[in-house]
């Protein structure tokens, strides 16, 4: 039997109740311009938390932030036996929320090694962290004790539709559920809301003026921050107030084929072959069978996806950023040139494809600063076409695939195939609708065998002078 009128209160970690690793010594990274930082959410269940997260820790990688999250449910599951029932959350169960509590300490504690262990510069902390005591426990481990920053992300939801949406759309195949129907899930589920809301303390300025916070209501109808601090927290904030979670469809696509890749080489502003202008009519048709309602295309500034969109009924746009990777002083030329020409440049690109930059132009780590305003601006829109080219789509499908750097510039990209992204619950699904018009392959496969390549040749973000 439990007591109700009994609370547990966060004992510091050094008590008999809460068994801890020892906490990693600060170390000198904590003097660092960048240190370490937690994100740590805040909210009732089913309030988009683990959304975030995922999304925040997809968008922070992309940008080369290295970011990783530590979910919490994860923990308990693993040192729980098979979830019940909605009883274990109750906030007088003091078996459970001794167990809970020591779940956060141990996900807290593995949060700080990560970071502390050198190469992790931001964790995110997805639990619900609802009430003072816990962000005051959160607040000494990684403020106090460990030097590192900390910002609080809240999502506050009062709309039941959304509440009840979430928990259809995502905990009804949560491993808390598999053996329950839908019906019994959203009970149970709606029970475990209510104790928590028993206890729920939201950020509020007045009570906690010393954190950092963002509070997100209603899914972004209104955002608050409060002493949001240096440019990793700006990023994260400028972030999340651009995405929705409105239901839309992404189409990227190629240019149809080009007079330049028929011949193998690569950049240019060369016109569409016969075969591109074929695949330009099927692209119209197919959008047209559609009936997508307020489509907007998005092209580069270069003749061979303007060429390609043209025919297609909706409002369209042109963007710089778009434009295909500048291959500097290889634009125009064949693979085949560019190794004999620059043997020692064509070698340095296979040993780190995503780093090397062309001389005089640009390597893929610079398209994906070049595209971040793009990512921002497709997050805030609804459906869309974009028309756009190999390596600027590989960059785009990383982000929505959470693709690492090592495979985004070899992702397979064919000519003549539209990608249509649509999201789902954590991610995205993608579909490839390869129209039936022949093309040529410029995929070029990473080496499988790599040539001898200097010490000096192999550093992250060379810039070769040949
Ligand atoms: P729990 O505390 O049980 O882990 P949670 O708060 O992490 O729940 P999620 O699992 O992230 O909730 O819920 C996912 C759903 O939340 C998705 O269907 C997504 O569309 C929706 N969602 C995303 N952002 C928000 C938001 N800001 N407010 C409410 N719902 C959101
Ligand atoms: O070959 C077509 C093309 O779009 C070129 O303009 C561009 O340089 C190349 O693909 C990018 O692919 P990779 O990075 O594999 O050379």
């Amino acid at each position: 039997m439990t007591d109700r009128n009994t609370e547990m209160h966060y004992t510091p970690p050094t008590s008999d109740t809460i068994q801890t690793k020892p906490f990693p010594i600060r170390g000198e990274r904590a003097n660092f311009v960048n240190k370490p930082h937690v994100i740590a959410m805040v909210g009732l269940p089913a309030r988009g938390k683990t959304y975030i997260s995922k999304k925040l820790c997809r968008y922070l990688n992309w940008i080369g932030i290295n970011t990783k999250v530590f979910n919490l449910g994860e923990y308990r599951r693993h040192a729980t036996t098979a979830y019940k029932c909605h009883e274990f959350f109750r906030p007088d169960n003091i078996k459970a929320m001794a167990i809970r509590t020591q779940c956060a300490v141990d996900a807290l504690n593995d949060v700080c090694q990560w970071l502390e262990s050198g190469d992790g510069e931001v964790a995110v902390f997805d639990a619900t962290n609802s009430t003072i005591e816990r962000r005051e426990m959160i607040h000494d481990i990684v403020v106090k004790k460990m030097g590192f920053k900390l910002f609080f992300v809240e999502s506050v939801c009062d709309d039941p539709e959304i509440v009840e949406q979430n928990i259809m759309e995502v905990k009804v195949s949560s491993p808390d559920y598999a053996n329950m129907n839908k019906e019994e899930v959203l009970a149970d589920f709606m029970l475990r809301i209510e104790h928590y809301q028993e206890k729920y303390q939201a950020l509020d300025e007045s009570k906690e003026k010393d954190l950092s916070f963002m509070k997100i209501y209603n899914t972004g109808e209104k955002v608050l921050v409060y002493k949001h601090e240096g440019h990793i927290q700006s990023r994260i904030v400028y972030y999340l107030m651009n995405i929705h979670i409105v239901p839309r469809t992404i189409y990227l696509t190629r240019h149809g084929e080009s007079s330049m890749n028929i011949d193998g080489r690569i950049g240019g502003d060369s016109d569409l072959s016969d075969r591109g202008r074929s695949y330009a009519k099927a692209l119209a048709e197919y959008i047209e069978e559609q009936d997508i309602q307020g489509l907007r295309v998005w092209t580069s500034w270069l003749q061979r996806t303007i060429q390609t969109a043209a025919g297609v009924n909706a409002p369209q746009e042109r963007w710089k950023a778009l434009n295909e990777i500048d291959a500097g002083i290889c634009e125009e030329m064949t693979y085949e040139e560019i190794s004999s020409k620059y043997p020692t440049d064509f070698a340095a690109r296979d040993q780190n494809k995503f780093s090397y930059r062309y001389p005089r132009g640009e390597s893929y780590e610079d398209l994906v600063a070049r595209l971040e305003p793009v990512i921002m601006e497709l997050e805030r829109q609804g459906n869309v076409l974009v028309v756009t080219h190999q390596a600027v789509l590989r960059c785009l499908l990383a982000y929505f695939l959470d693709k690492s750097a090592d495979e985004l510039p070899y992702l397979q990209v064919p000519l003549h195939v539209i990608m249509k992204l649509t999201p789902v619950a954590y991610g995205c699904k993608v579909e490839r609708i390869r129209l039936p018009i022949d093309a040529v392959d410029t995929h070029r496969p990473k080496p499988k065998i790599m040539g001898y390549l200097e010490p000096r040749f192999r550093r992250k973000g060379n810039n070769l002078h040949i």
